[in-house]
């Protein structure tokens, strides 16, 4: 009866490692410097996330509005065109075009030294399917890009 005991307690102490690690799994997280650079360029969570987290850290000293960077979700087809509003959207809208469907994710424009963080339901996104990620801010999206995919 003790072995019993301690075979069911092994299984749910692995059902909930295993819990854990998937939720962990669902927070992702991405620097930005000075150099106008993202530390990665591509990204993924599991597709059994039914919310991703990414985290932006600043980890440059250059202000927003000479070195802002964000990160902006999209399908690699609308990246540009996105992109594109997002400079007419302006720096107080955070170079994000608002109320704008084709924007799946977007964290604020932060400054050298700052984080944000952003919290989306992967409901509208297909699994395998390669998205574009990007900071928004002129000038940096032709080089500051990268892939996210749920896999
Ligand atoms: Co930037």
């Amino acid at each position: 009866m003790n072995k019993v005991k301690l075979g069911l307690f092994s299984v749910l102490l692995l059902l909930g490692a295993a819990k854990t690690a998937m939720a962990d799994d669902c927070q992702l997280t991405i620097d930005a410097n000075d150099a106008m650079a993202f530390s990665a360029n591509q990204m993924s969570a599991p597709a059994s996330c039914k919310e991703v987290t990414v985290t932006l850290n600043h980890t440059g000293r250059l202000p927003a509005n000479t070195m802002g960077h964000n990160w902006v979700l999209t399908t690699a087809g609308d990246f540009k065109d996105v992109a594109t509003a997002g400079m007419s959207a302006g720096l107080d809208n955070h170079y994000v075009p608002q109320g704008d469907a084709r924007v799946l994710a977007a964290t604020k424009i932060i400054g050298g030294g700052e984080t944000d963080s952003i919290t989306f339901s992967t409901e509208a996104l297909t699994a395998g399917e390669e998205y574009t990620f990007f900071c928004s801010f002129p000038g940096h999206w032709a080089i500051m890009k990268g892939s996210f995919k749920l896999m």
